[in-house]
C-alpha cells in the first residue's frame, strides 16, 4: 500500500524526543505516517490518535494495529478535552497537529470518489471531511449569491480572481462534480499553458476550508491544547498557507505573553531542500513548536 508522505519527520521527533515515555496525541493521524514513526522510535505511554475523516482512520487502524496502546478516535481536534476523557487521560505530553488533507483525499479511488477533493473527481462535489453533518460544496455553489462565493473564494483562498471565477460559477448552476468546477475555474481564469500549480487549486482550498470550519476550529483547538499539556509537554502543528500559519503564529504568540508556553521555534520550521525535492507536497509546509511552562 502507498501511503501519504509524512512530512520533517526527522524535525517531529526531535522536538518530541524529550516528551518520550509520555502520552501522545496524533490530532490529525491521517494514514497514521506521522504515528507510526513516533511509536517505532520512541518510547510512549499511550498513543491517541484522531482523525475527522472516518474512512482514513480505517486505514491507520489497520497500519498501526500491532502496536500496542495505541486509540483512534473518530473526532475533530477541537474536541481533544472530551478524547482525553475517554480515554481515561488526565493530560498529555506531545501533541502534533499536520494541518489540512491528505494525498489519501486527492487520489481517487472507491472512498474518495464522490467526495468532490480532486479536481478530476467526476462523481461528486462534496468536500466535507466529515460526511456527518455540515452543507457540501454543490449546495453551496448552486445557492450562494455571486458575492457571497466571491467573498469565500477571496477571503479563504486569497484567490485574486475571485469576482469573475463566482460569475462563472453562477452561469453554469447547477454544479454537480468537481470535475465541473475545474473546469469552470479554467475558463474563468483564461488559464492557458503550463502552471506550477492547476488554477482551480486556490478555489478548491477556498471552498474547503471554509465548508470544513478549518480555521475557526484551528482557533479554537490551539489554547485548550496548551492547557491540556503537561508541564514540559509540547504542542508541533505544521501549516500549508498563510491562513493556517498566521492562526498558528498569532495563537502562540499571545500563550507565550500569558507566560504559559514558551516558543521553541522563534522562526518556522521549513522543510530540508532534499525532502522538499523527494516531496513537492513538503514546499509549503512549516512547523511551529511550542512548550508549556507553567
Ligand atoms: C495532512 S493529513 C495528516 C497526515 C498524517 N500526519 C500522516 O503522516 O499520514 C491531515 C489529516 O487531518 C485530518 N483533519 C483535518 N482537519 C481536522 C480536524 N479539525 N480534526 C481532526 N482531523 C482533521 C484530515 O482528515 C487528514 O486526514
Amino acid at each position: 500500500m502507498i501511503y501519504h508522505t509524512p512530512i520533517m519527520v526527522e524535525e517531529v521527533i526531535h522536538f518530541f524526543s524529550s516528551c518520550a515515555g509520555g502520552v501522545f496525541v496524533d490530532a490529525t493521524c491521517g494514514e497514521g505516517g506521522h504515528s507510526e514513526a513516533i511509536v517505532s522510535r520512541l518510547a510512549y505511554e499511550r498513543l491517541l490518535c484522531i482523525d475527522r475523516d472516518k474512512d482514513i482512520l480505517e486505514v491507520a487502524k489497520e497500519r498501526l494495529c500491532h502496536f500496542p496502546r495505541v486509540s483512534f478516535y473518530h473526532a475533530t481536534f477541537d474536541q481533544l478535552p472530551e478524547v482525553l476523557k475517554d480515554a481515561g487521560v488526565e493530560g498529555c505530553d506531545a501533541i502534533l497537529a499536520d494541518l489540512g488533507v491528505s494525498m489519501y483525499h486527492f487520489t481517487l479511488h472507491e472512498k474518495t470518489k464522490g467526495r468532490g477533493l480532486s479536481l478530476a473527481d467526476e462523481d461528486g462535489l462534496d468536500m466535507r471531511l466529515d460526511t456527518r453533518s455540515g452543507m457540501t460544496a454543490a449546495e453551496l455553489l448552486n445557492t450562494f449569491s455571486q458575492k457571497e462565493i466571491a467573498d469565500i473564494l477571496y477571503t479563504y483562498g486569497e484567490e485574486y480572481d475571485a469576482y469573475k471565477i463566482a460569475r462563472a460559477i453562477c452561469h453554469n448552476r447547477p454544479l454537480r462534480t468537481a470535475a465541473q468546477l475545474a473546469k469552470i475555474v479554467l475558463r474563468a481564469k483564461k488559464s492557458h499553458g503550463y502552471h506550477k500549480i492547476h488554477p482551480a487549486t486556490k478555489t478548491f482550498q477556498a471552498l474547503r476550508i471554509f465548508l470544513n470550519k478549518e480555521l475557526e476550529i484551528l482557533e479554537s483547538f490551539l489554547p485548550s491544547a496548551a492547557d491540556i499539556l503537561h508541564i514540559h509537554g509540547r504542542l508541533a502543528v505544521i501549516s500549508f498557507h498563510s491562513l493556517e500559519d498566521r492562526v498558528v503564529k498569532r495563537s502562540f504568540q499571545s500563550l507565550a505573553k500569558e507566560g504559559k508556553v514558551a516558543i521553541l521555534t522563534q522562526k518556522p520550521v521549513v522543510p530540508s531542500t532534499e525532502e522538499m525535492k523527494r516531496n513537492r507536497a513538503s514546499r509549503s509546509a512549516k512547523l511551529r513548536v511550542v512548550e508549556r511552562c507553567v
